[in-house]
């Protein structure tokens, strides 16, 4: 593999490692003296010298192209003083073979540049399975399997266990007009929002859970942070209080930086991708709701709410407003105590203030809510009578009700988008770039 460093580099008269090596042609290069290859495999990318002659003259070296799939055998060497290679090493090939051809256009479609924004997201996303071949889209992707590591670890350190709970369910979680509803087998089902109720059952006999799932979303609206179908890392909490879940919050993101930031591979995509990128420290800020309200207007301007209007207690914090807030700030801002009619059915009322919820967003600079998370309704009777607030039927929601009949507890927890997560990191502009093949209204290929 390219990311092997256990090879001697040859120098001068010494002798290099002979290698064989498989991989893909990224970059073509061909001067008078030489042809240069740089060769991808998944590992890391490798200089290679053809020089020029027998080597270069062959049918197979006449049509090499991006994605041109081969086998190259040779000796390792040390780069010439003056000149640059990844790890300062290059590869002089002797033999080689081809295993697949590429046609000559894959670099045209990876780098297909359009004036319109649309069309050319369109046609990107259109070439998505070439796209990632690409290395933005690259270290994207190898930067989020280095987070879902990261959180297995962290939660594996603070003792969690890890739980699948059903994708196929008959409950909602976070409101009726998100839900993909299906037939299954003549009965109504929908796609999960959300596993916390599912976590909530594992509690008592599991200690804390958490779970790394996909959530689905019925959105009708194509926003840069809304996807049909998207990871969420979730974890539900037993015996805690809200400030322990706003405590365990900041640590779990902190731990899963540092992890990230410890790998040095994984630090170098992000270097790449987003210079400025630093850990986050501790404690983050945290605001009440009210006082964020507040705080929007007493901006100059002030950033108005959806109508056009100042804020007022009650209001959402909609995607613009909150960006707006995130970007001044430029902090991560633990948002707290949200009034119970902007927040699903489960939220607890705080018992100072039974207008708000102990409900908290995470967010993050550039991106907004990446998190949101409560402690959860206790009582028996304060969850029926919210079932009947929010005009869901109690029925099919027994088994999640009986949690407060079978000795209930006080607990919370959350839900992390991690294509969010992963666009704070990376800094891109939308989720969508950061999973493999984005689902959204309107888009479910390739
Ligand atoms: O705020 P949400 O809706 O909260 C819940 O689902 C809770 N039941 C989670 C829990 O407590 N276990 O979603 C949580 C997070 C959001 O903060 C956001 O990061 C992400 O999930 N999210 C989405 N990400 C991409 N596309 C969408 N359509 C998303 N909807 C929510
Ligand atoms: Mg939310």
């Amino acid at each position: 593999k390219i990311g092997n460093k256990n090879v001697e580099l040859g120098e001068g008269d010494v002798k290099g490692t002979r290698v064989k090596v498989s991989g893909r042609i990224h970059r073509l290069r061909e001067q008078k003296q030489a042809t240069f290859l740089t060769l991808i495999d998944g590992y890391g990318h490798l200089q290679c010298v053809l020089a020029a002659g027998d080597l270069t003259k062959t049918y197979d070296a006449l049509t090499f192209a991006q994605g041109t799939s081969l086998t190259l055998y040779g000796e390792m060497r040390k780069v010439l003083a003056g000149q640059q290679a990844p790890d300062n090493r290059e590869l002089h090939v002797d033999y080689y073979k081809v295993i697949g051809r590429s046609p000559s256009d894959a670099e045209a479609i990876t780098n297909k540049v359009s004036k319109e924004q649309d069309q050319w997201e369109s046609s990107m996303l259109d070439n998505r399975h070439l796209v990632l071949r690409g290395d933005t889209a690259s270290s994207v992707m190898k930067v989020r399997s280095a987070v879902e590591w990261a959180f297995a670890k962290a939660y594996k350190e603070m003792q969690f266990t890890k739980i699948s709970p059903p994708a196929f369910v008959q409950t909602q979680v976070e409101g009726g007009s998100t839900l993909f509803e299906l037939d299954y087998y003549g009965e109504k089902t929908y796609l999960t929002q959300s596993s916390q109720l599912y976590l909530e059952t594992g509690i008592p006999s599991l200690g804390n859970v958490y779970c790394i799932e996909k959530s689905f979303r019925a959105e009708k609206s194509l926003t840069r942070r809304h996807l049909s179908e998207y990871t969420h890392v979730e974890a539900e909490l037993d015996f805690i209080d809200f400030e322990d879940l706003l405590d365990h919050l900041e640590e779990i993101i902190s731990k899963v930086i540092t992890t990230i930031m410890d790998d040095k591979e994984i630090a170098g995509y992000i270097k790449e991708l987003n210079p400025e990128f630093k850990a986050p420290t501790r404690p983050f800020k945290r605001m009440r709701y009210s006082d964020a309200i507040d705080w929007l207007n007493a901006q100059d301007p002030p950033i108005l709410n959806e109508e056009g209007n100042p804020h007022v207690f009650g209001d959402d914090i909609a995607e613009a407003a909150e960006r707006r807030m995130t970007d001044i700030i430029n902090l991560p801002i633990l948002l707290t105590h949200f009034p119970v009619e902007i927040k699903a059915f489960y939220m607890k009322k705080e018992d100072a203030d039974r207008r708000v919820t102990e409900s908290v967003d995470v967010l993050m600079p550039g991106v907004g809510e990446i998190v949101g998370g409560s402690m959860r309704m206790e009582e028996y009777d304060e969850l029926m009578e919210a079932y009947k607030r929010e005009g869901i039927s109690p029925k099919e929601y027994y088994w999640y009700t009986e949690q407060r009949k079978y000795g209930t507890s006080p607990h919370g927890g959350y839900g992390l988008g991690l294509e969010r997560f992963i666009a704070w990191i990376c800094k891109q502009h939308s989720v969508r770039t950061c999973c493999l093949y984005p689902r959204f209204m309107g888009r479910c290929k390739p």
